[in-house]
C-alpha cells in the first residue's frame, strides 16, 4: 500500500464510523470502498475549489437520490465505511444544503438519526419515497442559483432519464451516476429488456430513445462491446435530453471483472477538470493507472 498524503481524509472519515452505533448498516462488497472513495474525493476537490467563490453566492448543494442508511459494512468483515450522505455532511468546506431521498423508511430513519447526531451537519432535507416519483419536490428543495453535486447510486436500473432531466433542468447540477452495466444490463437486455418496450432500460435511456436500433447494429454482443456501447449511448442521451456536454467514467471491478460504471456528467468544463483530478488516485491512496 502506498503512502497516503496527509490531506487524504479517507482514513479519518472511516474512523468516524468504526464503532457500532446500533443503527442499520448497508452490507456491501469490497469494491464499494472504491466507489465511496471516488465520491469523497470528488466532494472534497469540488467543495474546496468552489465553496465561498463569488460566482456561487448561494453556495453548493448536495443531492443524493438513493441515500442509503449512512454507514456501509463490508461483507464478511468488521470494516465500516461512511456512506455517501455522511461524506457530504463531513465536507470541510460545507454544503449550504443536503437533499436526500431514500425509499425504504427504516433505512431513511437510520440516515436521519446519524445526520442529526452530528454537531455540525449542514441543514438537510430527506424525502422518504421513490426518487422518480418525488423529483419535483426534490428539485424544488435545491437553493436557487446553487452549484449542485448529485450522486445517483441505485442498485440496478432504477434512475429514470426523465428524473435526471427534471433535476438538472435550468440548474447547474454535476452528476455522478452508477450505471449498472455488468451487474444488470449486460445480463438482462437480450431476455428481458429487448422484448418489453416499457422495460427498466427504456426508462433509464428515456422513452423513445431508439436504443434497440443501435443494439441490433452492434458487430457482436460480447460483454465488453455491450458495456462500451451502453456508456456511449447513455452519454448521448444525457447530452441530447438533459444538456450535458462533458463526460467522464470509471469502471468499478470486483474479483471477477467489471461490475458497474460510474458516469460523470457536467455542463461546464470546470466540472470535468475536477473529475480528472479525482481519477488520479484509488482507494489505497495510490496513483490509479486503471482509468
Ligand atoms: C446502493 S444503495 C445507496 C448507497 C449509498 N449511496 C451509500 O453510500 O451508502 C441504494 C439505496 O437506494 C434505495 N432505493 C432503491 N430504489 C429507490 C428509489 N426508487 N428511490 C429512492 N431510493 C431508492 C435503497 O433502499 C438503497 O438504500
Amino acid at each position: 500500500m502506498g503512502k497516503r498524503k496527509s490531506r487524504d481524509r479517507w482514513p479519518e472519515l472511516c474512523k468516524l464510523v468504526e464503532s457500532d452505533d446500533g443503527l442499520m448498516v448497508r452490507s456491501v462488497g469490497q469494491w464499494s470502498e472504491d466507489k465511496l472513495y471516488v465520491w469523497n474525493r470528488y466532494i472534497e476537490i469540488t467543495t474546496n475549489a468552489m465553496v465561498g467563490k463569488p460566482q456561487w453566492p448561494n453556495g453548493l448543494a448536495y443531492i443524493d437520490l438513493f441515500s442509503g442508511p449512512g454507514v456501509c459494512q463490508i461483507k464478511g468483515s468488521n470494516r465500516r465505511l461512511p456512506g455517501s450522505p455522511l461524506l457530504a455532511a463531513h465536507a470541510k468546506k460545507p454544503f449550504r444544503k443536503i437533499i436526500l431521498c431514500e425509499r425504504d423508511p427504516p433505512t431513511a430513519t437510520a440516515c436521519q438519526t446519524r445526520l442529526r447526531s452530528l454537531s455540525d451537519c449542514p441543514p438537510f432535507e430527506l424525502f422518504v419515497d421513490d426518487c422518480n416519483a418525488m423529483i419535483d419536490n426534490i428539485s424544488q428543495a435545491i437553493p436557487r442559483g446553487a452549484l449542485s453535486l448529485a450522486l445517483i447510486d441505485p442498485t440496478g436500473l432504477h434512475a429514470h432519464l426523465e428524473t435526471i432531466c427534471q433535476l438538472s433542468n435550468g440548474r447547474q447540477v454535476d452528476l455522478l451516476i452508477l450505471f449498472p452495466d455488468a451487474i444488470d444490463a449486460v445480463r438482462n437486455t437480450e431476455k428481458y429488456y429487448l422484448p418489453n418496450e416499457e422495460s427498466k432500460l427504456d426508462l433509464v435511456f428515456g422513452r423513445g430513445s431508439g436504443w434497440r436500433v443501435g443494439w441490433n447494429q452492434l458487430p457482436n454482443h460480447d460483454a465488453s462491446t455491450i458495456r462500451h456501447w451502453f456508456y456511449k449511448f447513455y452519454c448521448k442521451q444525457l447530452r441530447e435530453q438533459a444538456g450535458y456536454s462533458h463526460f467522464g467514467e470509471k469502471v468499478i471491478k470486483g474479483r471477477h471483472g467489471p461490475l458497474y460504471r460510474l458516469v460523470f456528467a457536467a455542463k461546464h468544463p470546470r466540472g470535468l477538470d475536477f473529475w480528472e483530478k479525482v481519477k488520479m488516485k484509488d482507494a489505497s491512496g495510490q496513483l490509479d493507472f486503471n482509468f
